[in-house]
């Protein structure tokens, strides 16, 4: 009988602290004027599946532009960053990753990977996608907000740590600087920074990229209300409300809203709290940040990182940057 390697994992996002901050952040956002919710609470296990789907549409490049990216300068990165430890934020199905691993096996130094999703579901398909394929190396999961545990995150060995995907242009330009200076506030010396980032490009592409015709990136906007009404015994009947993408051309960034058909009362039970939605009022359920080369140097450096070397997709449609600590 042969033993399969263990998985670790820890968890630092409870259910209790999901559920309070869930609480704290939907009555935020559902009572201001404006209103909004954040966007990582698409990814219970169905919004994760949806996301996966969302990479393989014909419209939504980014996954394939980062993929190309890493199978071009996977060998560079893992010769650069030295690093024998692979953190990597907001890992989802951790799919790309491999080509990362491959790479960081191939010079002999890899020994750990952590990926790190509030998303337990995709966390441990991730884990257990990957544990036979790669036998030697120690897996530890963690299940936490990246917004709020990064110092609870393990600091062994000489680190790379990831964001890819893009993510990081789902953080409002305030909550991106707070980010990015806690990484770097827990990186030692040694560490590094591997960043995927969007770039800027024609609007017609940006909005197909979000408004497939399949419609499944209508589904995954419209999977936040789901999530609240599991969670928060809400009402909210999820196709009462049109998908919206729209570009903002002086933000620079996507803006996914929900869009109410017509007027309706929408009852969060466990929140004594009852929303009103006129026809055509829009709840904004996303943000995502495109970038360019000059300003995401600017933003790397303002958060005490040094851009090292930065690569792009033949096309020029996606960056990703490695960062040392200054
Ligand atoms: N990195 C993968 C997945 C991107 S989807 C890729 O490039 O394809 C974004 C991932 O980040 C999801 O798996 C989601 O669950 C996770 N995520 C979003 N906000 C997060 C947060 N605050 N803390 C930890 N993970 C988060
Ligand atoms: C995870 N993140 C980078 C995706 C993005 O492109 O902003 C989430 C997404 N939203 C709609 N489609 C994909």
């Amino acid at each position: 009988m042969t033993t399969r390697p263990s998985v670790a994992v820890e968890r630092h996002l409870t259910s209790d602290d999901f559920a309070r901050t869930l609480a704290a952040d939907v009555r935020r956002g559902l009572t201001r004027r404006a209103k909004t919710l954040p966007p990582k609470y698409f990814y219970d296990t169905r919004g994760s599946e949806l996301f996966e789907r969302i990479t393989r549409l014909p419209e939504y490049y980014p996954t394939r532009a980062e993929r190309a990216i890493l199978t071009a300068h996977a060998d560079d990165i893992a010769k650069l960053s030295g690093a024998d430890t692979l953190v990597e934020l907001g890992s989802g199905s951790s799919e790309k990753t491999r080509l990362l691993l491959d790479s960081m096996r191939a010079t002999g130094t890899l020994r750990r990977y952590v990926p790190v999703d509030v998303s337990d579901g995709a966390l441990l398909g991730a884990l257990k996608a990957l544990r036979d394929d790669y036998p030697d190396v120690e897996m530890r999961g963690v299940v936490a907000d990246v917004e709020r545990h990064l110092h609870l995150l393990p600091r062994t060995g000489n680190r790379l740590v990831a964001l890819l995907g893009g993510t990081i242009g789902n953080l409002t330009p305030g909550k991106r600087r707070r980010f990015l200076s806690a990484v770097r506030a827990n990186l030692a010396s040694s560490d590094a920074l591997l960043l995927g980032t969007d770039l800027v490009k024609d609007p017609r592409r940006l909005v197909a990229a979000y408004n497939d015709t399949a419609g499944v990136t209508a589904e995954f906007n419209r999977n936040v209300l789901r999530v609240v009404n599991r969670h928060l015994h809400a009402d909210f009947a999820p196709h009462a409300f049109a998908h919206v993408a729209v570009w903002d051309p002086n933000r620079e960034w996507i803006e996914m809203r929900l869009r109410s058909i017509l007027p309706q009362t929408v009852h969060v039970r466990d929140l004594d709290l009852v929303v009103d939605f006129g026809t055509g009022e829009e709840l904004r359920t996303e943000i995502s940040a495109k970038f360019r080369q000059e300003s995401l140097e600017a933003e790397l450096a303002a958060a005490g990182f040094t851009l090292a070397a930065c690569w792009t997709d033949p096309a020029g449609d996606f960056a990703l940057s490695l960062s040392t600590v200054r």
